[in-house]
Order: structure tokens, then sequence, then C-alpha cells
């Protein structure tokens, strides 16, 4: 387990937990620094919301001592309104502050933001300048390999971002065009270790803490972003630092499932948290045996004691294999 750097932050080990829109939210958070989470990243937070002090949106930034080093992601498609926001960011206190330049979302890029930002480096040069001005601490990008196969832009951006203080990029392997369909190139993330000098976090498709030190050794990079691979398995950053892909057993992801109830339940309240604790089960319980039965039984449920006993029954059954 060997420490990165961001500018000045030292991070204890190079899993980093992906900004994840509905998923990386203060529980899951929590989950995932339960099993040794290194840094941490909240969802993508509307910089116009924030500035126009949306209630919802200030309470997106909320997060506890225990999940630092943790990053707040912004998304918008002004130059003013994302230093604005930034400022508001940095009020938190929180470690790093990072910029999404990847999102692939209709409803982001129709407004300019996301990876459309990424698109018009004119526009990119004023925001991260004005970013820059405002952000003291570890100031990020996360960006994809382009637009499509043809505007391949990522490693010009990396060049122009480092060389207006931006002190990390995340290089997702894919473009805009791809969505989360076939693979992510992760050639492209070599070709952004060998352009910059600041750290470069490799994403896409890291589903094992296996394939984790694979994209270091293979790509170069001095630390690795997983998004869905944590979102079912958090036990990966157990893994990533054990050395090993471990299988828990039905007992660990049962008490797990309780113990992300009881902090869903502390933020939200009961209906929110079990609201969000369906979706969670369903993708905890990927990969089991009777897992689908179990997600079919859980379907639009609210009342936590038969959820729980569900669950109790479900994996008080026989031991079961997980695809990891
Ligand atoms: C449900 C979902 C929500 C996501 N939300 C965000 C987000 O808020 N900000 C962001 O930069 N990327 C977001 N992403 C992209 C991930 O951070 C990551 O780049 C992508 O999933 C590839 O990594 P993976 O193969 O490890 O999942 C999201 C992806 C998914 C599947």
């Amino acid at each position: 387990m060997t420490p990165f750097t961001i500018k000045n932050l030292i991070i204890p080990h190079r899993l980093v937990l992906a900004p994840l829109c509905s998923i990386t939210n203060k529980p899951f958070r929590l989950i995932c620094k339960s099993f040794g989470a290194g840094l941490v990243f909240n969802q993508m937070v509307s910089a116009k919301a924030l500035v126009m002090r949306d209630q919802k949106s200030l309470g997106m930034l909320d997060f506890d001592e225990v999940e630092r080093p943790i990053g707040m992601q912004l998304f918008g498609n002004s130059a003013e309104t994302l230093a604005q926001a930034a400022e508001i960011v940095q009020a938190t206190g929180c470690d790093v502050i990072d910029l999404n330049l990847g999102c692939p979302a209709r409803k982001i890029i129709n407004d300019g933001g996301g990876s459309k930002l990424a698109t018009d480096q004119a526009k990119l040069k004023h925001v991260l300048t004005a970013m820059r001005k405002k952000i003291v601490g570890p100031f990020t990008i996360k960006l994809r390999a382009g637009w499509n196969d043809k505007d391949l832009s990522a490693v010009t951006i990396a060049k122009m971002a480092q060389d207006l203080g931006v002190d990390a990029i995340t290089i997702h392997g894919r473009t805009t065009a791809q969505g989360y369909r076939s693979v992510s190139r992760w050639e492209f993330i070599t070709e952004i270790k060998q352009a910059v000098q600041i750290p470069v976090i490799g994403n896409g498709d890291v589903k094992t803490a296996s394939d984790a030190y694979a994209m270091m050794q293979e790509t170069g990079c001095d630390a690795v972003m997983t998004g869905r691979a944590a979102f079912h398995a958090p036990w990966i950053f157990r893994d990533f630092i054990d050395g090993n892909d471990q299988v828990p057993s039905p007992q660990q992801i049962e008490g797990m499932i309780f113990t992300h109830y009881d902090l869903a339940k502390k933020y939200y309240g009961d209906a929110q948290g079990i609201k969000l604790m369906r979706k969670f089960i369903c993708s905890y319980t990927k990969g089991l045996r009777d897992g689908a039965k179990l997600r079919n039984d859980l379907v639009r449920l609210t009342d936590w004691a038969i959820i729980e006993k569900i669950i109790r029954g479900f994996f008080g059954g026989a031991p079961m294999a997980h695809s990891g």
C-alpha cells in the first residue's frame, strides 16, 4: 500500500472511489471507508444550483471528518458560476475540488456541461483559469478520451490543464459517443500519463483489485479510480490493500447491508433510506444465487421490518457464490 499525493494532499493508497450520481452519497462513502477506501468522491453537484443556494444541492456537500480525504465534484458551463461554486465547495473544507468534463448525459451536455465543455477549449481555458484562481487546495479534472473517435482531445486538454495549474487528471478511456458501451481503452490513459507530469488517475472497467494493479502496471498511471465495481462490491478497497481478490461470506454481505441501512436511515430518514437501500441491495446481491428472486421480492416494499426478514431468510440459507 503506497501513498500518492495530489498537490500537498497525501492519499494513503492508490484506489480512488469514483463520483457516481445518486450513489456516492454519504452513507455509501462511509461503507467504502469502512473497507479502507482512500480518496472518495462525492457525486457531481450542479454549480448553478449551488450558486442559487438550492438547499438540496447544498445538502449534498455534507460529509463526515472520517471520510477524509474527500473530493467534491462540480459540473456546469460557465466560468463565473463554476468559480463561485468552487468557493462554496471550498468553504466546506473538503480536500479536493474536481471539475466534471466527462458526463455524457443528454441533460448535462445539452446545457454545455460535462463532456460538452471539453469540446470548447477556449471556454474551458476560461473555466479552469477562473476556478484555479479561487481554489487554494488540490484542483482536479475528470475527462473522457474525447467526444468521439474523430475528436480525441484528452491529451491536448490534459496539457492545457497542467499549464493552467490543475493538480491531477482522471481519465476515463471511453469517448462521449461510447457512453458506457464497449470498453474503456486503457491506451488513452498511457498517452495522458506520458504527456503530463501531474498525477494521472486511470479509470474505466476496473472490476477487481487485480484489475486496478493491472491498470497501473499497463498504463503507468499513478492511481486508479473505480466506480461500478465499488457500487457492486465495496470490499474492493480492502482487496486492493490486501493485494488479493477475496469473496466475502454471505454473512459479511448481510452485515454490510444492515450497516448501510442504519447509515441511510440516519442521514435520510426511514422512507428515503429504504428507497435508497433497495438500489444498493440489488447491486450487492448481483451474481448471488437466487439474487434475482430477492430483488423481485423487494420491489416497492416500504417496510424495513419486512425487508429485513426477507434478507435474513436469503442470507440464512446455504453459502452462495458471488461473481465479485
Ligand atoms: C450510475 C453512474 C453515475 C455516474 N455519475 C458520475 C458523476 O456524478 N460524475 C462523474 O464524473 N462520473 C460519473 N460516472 C462515471 C464514473 O465515475 C466512471 O467514470 C465510469 O463509471 C467508468 O468507471 P467504472 O468502469 O469503474 O465504473 C457515473 C457512472 C455511472 C455508471
